[in-house]
């Protein structure tokens, strides 16, 4: 990198929700993008969903029609994990798998230059476990991102063991340059954000799975209650139980507290395919749409 503030051109890896969405507000900050995705269709998805955001965007008069084609060309889809290459920073948004995304953050050390950064969008993984699988465990840290990431103005700027005090500050750089506000967590499962609202969701779903109240009655009372823009069980079907399940798991396998531990429930539900809004069925059924119309649910 030139100057320790300029991003000449960002990474991602993974062109799923999370993925697409965070190319897009690169891209919306001026900063060219190269997307990868191995499959063909995905990244066809990825455009399609992209171009469904932007639409969106323009009609809620949040961005001009020319700047949303600017944006556009700004990203570049790809099937070859090399054009990444020359990036200032890569950001891999995979599935949360350890050892999938422990082999490509081996791969992709081995040629980005040593100076840029390297980061997870993981809600689960040890940021120290990715880093172990480079050279360079210095220039890798977490970047959190929420969902619907174009919307979302936070980033988890997520701080592993060997996580240099510079990388940590361009990282801020980073997410001030594509207009999102940084908070700093250490590497603990959770990070802030999911540590707080993961036990909020679990008492949710055992109130449900209690008879408690109905599912209607849950999320009218946090939203018409406590103002929040949707009730806790919608929330859960938006961000897509199986992540939900993964994270409960990581959050009780690290502090083994009964408040993180997932209800049978919601194992039974992901076991059944029952994901939420992108399998057409959580907590609420729902008809099916394209990929593009849930704009910027969870992979
Ligand atoms: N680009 C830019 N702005 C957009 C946009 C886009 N593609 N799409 C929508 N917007 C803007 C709208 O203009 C609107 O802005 P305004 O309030 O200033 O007018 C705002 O976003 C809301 O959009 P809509 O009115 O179209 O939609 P809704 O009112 O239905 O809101 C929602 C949708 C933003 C998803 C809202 O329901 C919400 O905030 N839900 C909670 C989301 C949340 O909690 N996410 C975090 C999940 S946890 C997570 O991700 C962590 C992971 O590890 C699990």
């Amino acid at each position: 990198m030139q100057q320790e503030d300029v991003f000449t051109q960002a990474g991602v890896v993974g062109a799923g929700f999370m993925g697409s969405g965070i190319a897009e507000s690169t891209a919306r900050a001026g900063i060219p993008v190269v997307l990868y995705e191995p499959e063909e269709a995905s990244l066809k998805r990825s455009r399609d969903r992209i171009d469904s955001s932007l639409e969106r965007a323009v009609a809620r008069g949040k961005l001009e029609a020319g700047e949303a084609d600017a944006l556009r060309a700004r990203i570049t889809w790809t099937t070859d994990l090399k054009a990444l290459d020359g990036s200032d920073i890569v950001i891999e948004a995979i599935v949360e798998d350890p050892q999938v995304k422990g082999k490509v953050f081996r791969e992709i050390d081995g040629w980005l230059a040593p100076e840029a950064l390297l980061a997870s969008n993981t809600s689960s993984i040890p940021i120290a476990q990715l880093a172990s699988w480079t050279r360079h465990p210095e220039r890798v840290l977490g970047l959190h991102f929420f969902s619907p990431v174009p919307v979302m103005k936070l980033i988890e700027v997520v701080v592993a063991l060997d996580t240099s005090a510079d990388a940590v500050l361009r990282a801020q750089a980073f997410a001030a340059a594509i207009g999102k506000t940084a908070i700093r967590t250490k590497d603990r499962s959770g990070f802030i954000v999911n540590m707080l609202l993961v036990p909020y969701l679990v008492a949710a779903m055992r109130m449900y799975e209690e008879g408690f109240a109905s599912r209607e009655d849950i999320d009218t009372g946090m939203k018409l209650g406590a103002a929040h823009p949707m009730g806790p069980l919608t929330l859960c079907d938006f961000i897509g139980l199986d992540v939900l399940y993964a994270i409960c798991d990581s959050l009780y396998e690290e502090f083994k507290r009964p408040e993180y531990a997932p209800p049978p429930l919601l194992k039974r539900m992901v076991v059944s395919g029952h994901h939420g809004r992108k399998s057409g069925r959580g907590f609420y059924e729902y008809a099916p749409v394209s990929a593009a119309e849930v704009v910027g649910v969870v992979a």
